[in-house]
């Protein structure tokens, strides 16, 4: 902390001050001079002068030595480590800091400590004192108690490099072991049997001095329980503190801990969690450090009977932080490895899909007849970042190293009948491990009855050459003779006639997208499909009739007549510009245009979906869960002002007894990130009205759109905010992106997401979209998907925004979501209730 407080003697508030001195001092003598003038005057002036330059170098040397030279600037710097006794035996009493026999072994540590330091001059010259902060079980591996000391030492600025030396020089060399004949056991009659001493520097942001609260608790896990940071669920978590739980399963067991929650600030400098494979925050016994909304596994496992969670937060902002679930697990719960004899079967990671334990080793042995080779397929394979050489986490296949984060379905084959498989984790840092598939095969049929790609991988025959890359490599759709439905790409690969010119490059190569014009070279093809000369493009006439030529010119022409194609002003005239509202130009002559804009923009800046990923917190403020009250959540709805919104027409159809079209059924739920889970941005509505569109037909669902009307506006916020609604002629052109969001099932069939889901989808070509789908899709809805599969809307995420982001940047509600074959299935896109057909409908119904 010293460090700090240093720090701000040198900070430039001061610095201002000391220039203005230098600069300021002889232009005001000067101004004197000038009202006074005499020659005494001149004369003690000019001593005066001398003088004061004479005291302004002593000052400027003062400051220099002060802050530059002298010796005394010195810094406290803080080592955490561990330390295993052999000659003690564990105790209940350890576990309460203030029992004379924690107090009393305490003492020895420290003892020990100072003991340890004074052999090293450089330690023992800054060493200031040590504190015990708990003791656990040691590992069974001659330790009979582990200590947990911080050691604070004091040292000039210039020397800290040679002190962390210093302290890591403690430590024997990795692989050896540091036995009771070790350096560091040069053992006076009372002095502890030491077995090993680990420490390193403490994690900087856990000494920043504006931490205002530092507090520990402590959890025995034998019973099931939860921590959670303050406040949770109701207020988010307090600002400036450092918090840990210490968390002590029974001997012979690991500390197992689930996140059921974990939202904190996006920045980890500012706010984080670390979890700790120890009860002291350890650096080289960090299991994982978390901020934002990790998407990743949340469950974490101990190697020895510890665990340390720790919570560092910043300034004051508005997250809800975490829940977890403790429990713990016997050691020999956990098996891993084996010798694998079937022709078939599947390994993973111990614990998986949970994070894998660190300092663990499993062995597998896969052995099969001797005419046959053995495959492995992992499924899911995440083993850390991908170390040098693979020396932290890895998996060692027939002496061949993976590690890091590998695809799906990445493939190894041996080249005889056994294959041995080696998991390994080091001390620090986990991740969610692997789980894999074997198969032996014989060599000369490796895929009976399936296609084998280039990367091994076996896929099913009715995949080959079909348009998709299933093999990951394309192998599977390299060289193929296409069909009469198919066209063929220059690469290749053979795509469904029906893409051609649909404005998306499906052949990967542009080539399905190349002579689509029908227009003669040198002419230009307007929207409407005519043909003018090229260069009749931006001269300021529409030739085209649809204003098309002079669309993405340098400048908006006001045209003569207007076609669908035609952005109209409020005066009743239209301009040739495409999409020109709210793009932060005026292109009307009466600004109509950009009129009403307060829309489509994400004011939150602090800082389901098949196939989706987690949103942030404020990412989509026009996303309105709406609930039936005591049901929960059933649809979603996009804001349109303070006080309307917008939803599906199939949302609010009677079912049955579920009287679903009244208004008092519903709740709508503004401002929501996580269900169940309100912030102080959330605000909870009663619907004053329904109007579902009177043409909507339940069976075709054509006009799948209803408004919905507040019983009283709401004040927006930084996670409230209307989305813009798109003129009737705004143009969605096939393959743009767009977002799909919503809290509906993760999968065809699934459970509905707890926190707000998001997805990146394509607007779909509509002739293609209408030759996809078995039912009717009509010039009033809008196809968007992933037609590779995988990633669509889903039940549950019904009345909710198809989001698409304009020229300015403004987020426009280009449909609504309203239906689909299945979820995410391959060529099935999802089908939305295409918003720009019903502007009227909603001005008329709504005023906005
Ligand atoms: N009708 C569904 C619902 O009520 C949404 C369907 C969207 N399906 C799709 N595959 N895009 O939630």
């Amino acid at each position: 902390m010293d460090l700090l407080d240093s720090g701000q003697k040198f900070s430039p508030r001061q610095d201002p001050d000391w220039d203005a001195a230098l600069e300021f001092l002889p232009a005001s003598d000067s101004k004197r001079l000038e009202k006074k003038p005499g020659r005494r005057k001149k004369l003690w002036i000019g001593v005066g002068l001398l003088l004061s330059a004479a005291a302004l170098s002593l000052i400027t040397g003062l400051l220099v030595w002060h802050f530059h030279l002298r010796s005394d600037v010195r810094a406290k710097r803080i080592y955490i480590g561990s330390m295993g006794i052999s000659d003690q035996r564990f105790l209940s009493s350890f576990e309460d800091p203030k029992s004379p026999e924690f107090v009393n072994l305490a003492s020895l540590v420290s003892q020990q400590l100072k003991l340890i330091y004074s052999k090293n001059s450089v330690l023992a010259k800054s060493f200031r004192g040590s504190s015990v902060q708990a003791f656990s079980e040691g590992d069974g591996g001659g330790d009979g108690v582990v200590a947990y000391y911080e050691s604070e030492f004091d040292v000039h600025v210039s020397q800290q490099a040679s002190l962390d030396e210093a302290i890591r020089s403690l430590e024997p060399p990795a692989g050896s072991q540091q036995g009771r004949h070790g350096r560091l056991l040069l053992k006076p009659a009372d002095a502890l049997s030491v077995t090993s001493v680990v420490s390193g520097a403490i994690d900087p942001r856990m000494t920043r001095n504006n931490l205002f609260v530092r507090k520990s608790f402590s959890s025995h896990v034998r019973e099931p329980g939860v921590v959670q940071s303050p406040g949770f669920p109701d207020s988010s978590y307090p600002p400036n503190v450092y918090l840990q739980w210490r968390l002590r399963a029974d001997p012979g067991h690991r500390v197992r801990l689930d996140f059921h929650t974990l939202i904190l600030e996006d920045d980890c400098e500012q706010d984080f969690v670390k979890i700790y494979d120890s009860l002291a925050p350890i650096e080289n016994k960090v299991l994982t450090e978390q901020c934002g909304y990790p998407h990743n596994s949340l469950s974490f496992m101990s190697s020895g009977n510890v665990m340390l969670l720790t919570l560092v937060t910043s300034d004051e902002k508005n997250f809800p932080g975490f829940r977890a679930n403790y429990s713990q697990i016997a050691a020999t719960e956990q098996k891993c490895g084996g010798t694998l004899s079937r022709d078939k079967g599947s390994f993973s990671s111990p614990f998986f899909p949970s994070n894998y334990p660190p300092k663990t080793t499993c062995v597998w042995k896969i052995e099969t007849t001797k005419e046959k080779f053995v495959k492995v397929q992992f499924s899911k394979f995440k083993l850390g970042n991908d170390s040098n050489q693979c020396s932290k986490d890895y998996v060692d296949i027939n002496g061949q190293r993976l590690c890091g984060s590998k695809p799906e379905s990445t493939v190894i084959t041996s080249r005889s009948n056994v294959m041995t498989i080696k998991f390994h984790s080091d001390s620090s840092y986990v991740d969610q491990g692997f789980t894999a598939e074997y198969e032996t095969f014989v060599p000369t049929n490796p895929c009976p009855g399936r296609f084998q790609c280039t990367n091994n991988l076996c896929i099913n025959t009715t995949l080959h050459c079909d348009g998709w890359n299933d093999c990951g490599d394309g192998s599977d759709e390299d060289n193929c003779t296409c069909e009469a439905s198919q066209m063929k790409c220059k690469n290749g690969r053979c795509k469904p006639k029906f893409w051609e010119c649909d404005g998306f490059d499906d052949c990967g190569d542009e080539t399905d997208e190349q002579n689509c014009v029908k227009c003669k070279p040198g002419e230009f093809s307007c929207r409407n499909k005519r043909c003018i000369p090229e260069k009749l493009k931006c001269d300021g006439r529409d030739d085209c009739s649809d204003g098309s030529d002079e669309s993405q010119c340098e400048k908006s022409l006001v045209l003569q007549t207007c076609s669908e194609f035609t952005f109209r002003c409020r005066n009743g005239r239209c301009i040739s510009k495409l999409n020109p509202e709210c793009d932060e130009e005026q292109d009307c002559e009466d600004g109509s245009d950009e009129d009403g804009c307060q829309c489509g923009t994400r004011p939150y800046r602090s800082s389901r979906i098949v196939g989706g990923q987690v949103s942030r917190e404020g990412e989509w403020p026009w996303q309105v869960s709406l609930h039936i009250r005591g049901t929960g959540h059933v649809c979603g709805a996009s804001v349109l002002s303070n006080r309307w919104l917008l939803t599906a027409a199939h949302c609010v159809q009677d079912n049955g007894p579920n009287k679903y079209s009244r208004a008092d059924q519903w709740e709508a739920l503004l401002g929501l990130h996580v269900q169940s889970l309100t912030s102080e941005w959330t605000v909870r509505r009663n619907v004053r009205q329904i109007i579902a569109h009177s043409e909507y037909n339940p069976l075709s669902y054509n006009n799948d759109i209803a408004l919905m009307e507040l019983d009283a506006n709401v004040t927006l916020n930084q996670n409230i905010w209307p989305i813009c609604l798109p003129s009737p002629t705004y143009d969605f052109p096939a393959g743009q992106d767009a977002w799909i969001t919503g809290w509906g099932a993760t999968r065809e069939g699934g459970l509905a997401a707890t926190i707000l889901q998001k997805a990146e989808v394509r607007i779909v070509n509509s002739t293609v979209c209408k030759s996809l789908m078995s039912e009717d899709v009509t010039d009033r809805m809008l196809c968007a998907g992933v037609l590779k599969g995988g990633v669509d809307a889903c039940q549950g995420d019904s009345g909710g925004p198809l989001s698409v982001t304009g020229p300015s940047g403004r987020v426009f509600l280009a449909g609504v979501v309203s239906w689909g074959d299945g979820c995410a299935r391959r060529n099935k896109p999802g089908v939305y209730t295409r918003v720009t057909k019903y502007r009227r409908w909603i001005k008329e119904n709504s005023g906005v």
